[in-house]
């Protein structure tokens, strides 16, 4: 349940994700009712500021179209203050504390704190020992951290013990926000919450499955950035594992964030780490007016940087032996998507001929939907049969509805202390294990790093895609 007396600390405040996510998500739940009573909201950042221009960089990404949001607006800024001041010493979050005492001694019980790290990782530690030694509340105290978490397995177990020195397990809350969307979470009730899908979920039904990732846009203005990461990391071994792990994983004993995460970790654990030979790596070059990769100065010259991946991971249990599930991701594609294409087997052939197979699609964004691709007599009279689609288009079947932004459901869940949605520390140890090497190989940590193919800014990606999938028994359903 939500504890009233609550203060959200927003370290990093004036970054980039403080501004996109952290306070839009923030200012999305107080407007519809869910921050609890007696809430104070307090930025904390490095730059100096006055309250006028805090509110100001705070608010700029909040879209104000109608009266009530404005009005709304102006209430959510009357508990929302700004205190500036540095990561790396004792003195400032000495003052940051006498600072939420202040609110704290208005209201009634002792005060609980939320910090939330819109941080980069270079100071994620310092930060976390500061808050620990200087700033730790009287009632509950929480800390939501983001990603990057680590590089490998061994930078991610040395970051993660510097953390627990000073923050349990139990109050920390690490946000893989793809956790936090409406169809990632919906796949719990899919899956269990139906015999008719349940009963064809593995091996003996499914051919093989695709998970998804593409963006129409490259990495402009932040490739420096994003060399030191490639979008294996940025993408395939945090967000789409994650999705992995909540669409194979065995019917948790309870709905509890232990249980579900148990099961999460076990189905991970079943993944060996992947293969060289299950990797296509591309990299986007310039076309169709748009620069290449290695055009952005910020990116070193000849980099090896994968900016588009597809790897295949096999799951060695009763379950899903035998089937592959490939993870794709790429920015500076044909479009921004993101889905999982179940592919089922083929019908026993004989009575028919060339028939198309089931697909069942998930499709996270744009445009939530679900729907699933069988096979129907042509209606008439003759014998024909077509793939149609059984489509359950959000937009359509749930048209009063608002879809929640992911980050405004995972911050109300860490204010709930609900666990269920954030990552595990041994999810993330199993993570890394089953990327490092093939990560390590991409960097030319084992010898010369592989170099990725080149596609065409706003291509579907590099043009082997195709034989790659097909390889793993992708048959493309057409229905033209
Ligand atoms: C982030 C990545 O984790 O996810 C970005 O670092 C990516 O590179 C983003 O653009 C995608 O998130 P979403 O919610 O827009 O799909």
């Amino acid at each position: 349940a939500l504890r009233d007396n609550t203060t959200i600390i927003v370290l990093g405040a004036s970054g980039d994700l403080a501004k996109k996510k952290t306070y839009p998500a923030l200012f999305g739940l107080f407007k519809m009712g869910f921050l609890p009573k007696d809430v104070h909201i307090i930025g904390y950042a490095r730059t100096k500021m006055d309250e006028a221009e805090a509110h100001k960089r705070i608010t700029s990404y909040i879209k104000v179209n109608d009266d009530e949001t404005k009005e709304k607006l102006e209430q959510f800024k009357k508990f929302t203050s700004y205190v500036d001041g540095a990561y790396d010493q004792d003195e400032p979050f000495q003052k940051l504390n006498k600072y939420i005492e202040g609110f704290e001694s208005k209201f009634s019980g002792p005060g609980n704190r939320l910090f939330y790290l819109a941080l980069p990782p270079s100071v994620f530690i310092p930060v976390a020992r500061g808050l620990r030694k200087n700033t730790y509340g009287k009632g509950i105290n929480r800390i939501v951290v983001e990603k990057p978490f680590g590089k490998d397995t061994d930078s991610y177990r040395e970051l993660a013990s510097a953390m627990k020195e000073q923050w349990s397990e139990d109050e920390t809350y690490r946000i893989d926000h793809y956790l936090g969307k409406e169809m990632v979470k919906n796949m719990l009730v899919l899956r269990f919450a139906n015999i008719a899908l349940a009963s064809s979920w593995d091996k003996n039904s499914i051919s093989n499955v695709q998970i998804t990732f593409k963006e129409a846009i490259g990495t402009e203005g932040r490739g420096g950035y994003f060399d030191e990461f490639g979008i294996i990391r940025d993408i395939l071994q945090n967000h789409l594992l994650q999705v992995l792990s909540v669409l194979t994983m065995e019917r948790p004993v309870s709905f509890s964030a232990e249980d579900v995460r148990d099961e999460k970790v076990k189905v991970l654990r079943a993944i060996p780490p992947i293969a060289r030979e299950d990797t296509l790596l591309g990299q986007y070059v310039a076309a169709n007016g748009k620069p290449g990769y290695l055009d952005d100065e910020t990116v070193p010259p000849n980099s090896p940087c994968p900016t588009f991946a597809a790897t295949t991971l096999w799951i060695h249990n009763p379950r899903w032996e035998g089937v592959p599930f490939i993870l794709k991701a790429g920015k500076a594609l044909n479009e921004g998507k993101v889905e999982i294409r179940i592919q089922f087997k083929d019908v026993t052939q004989g009575i028919f001929k060339d028939i198309a197979r089931n697909e069942l699609v998930i499709r996270i964004q744009p445009n939530e939907a679900v729907y699933l691709k069988l096979n129907t007599k042509m209606p008439g009279l003759y014998t024909r049969t077509i793939p149609i689609e059984m489509d359950m288009t959000y937009k359509r079947r749930f048209s009063d509805q608002k879809i929640p932004e992911a980050y405004e459901s995972l911050i109300l869940d860490a204010l709930k202390g609900d666990h269920s949605n954030f990552v595990r520390d041994d999810e993330l140890d199993v993570a890394w294990k089953i990327f490092t090497p093939i990560l390590h190989w991409t960097e030319g940590r084992d010898g010369p790093a592989p170099r990725p193919v080149p596609y065409p800014y706003g291509s579907r990606g590099p043009k082997e895609l195709d034989s790659f999938t097909g390889k793993y028994g992708y048959k493309r359903v057409d229905n033209s």
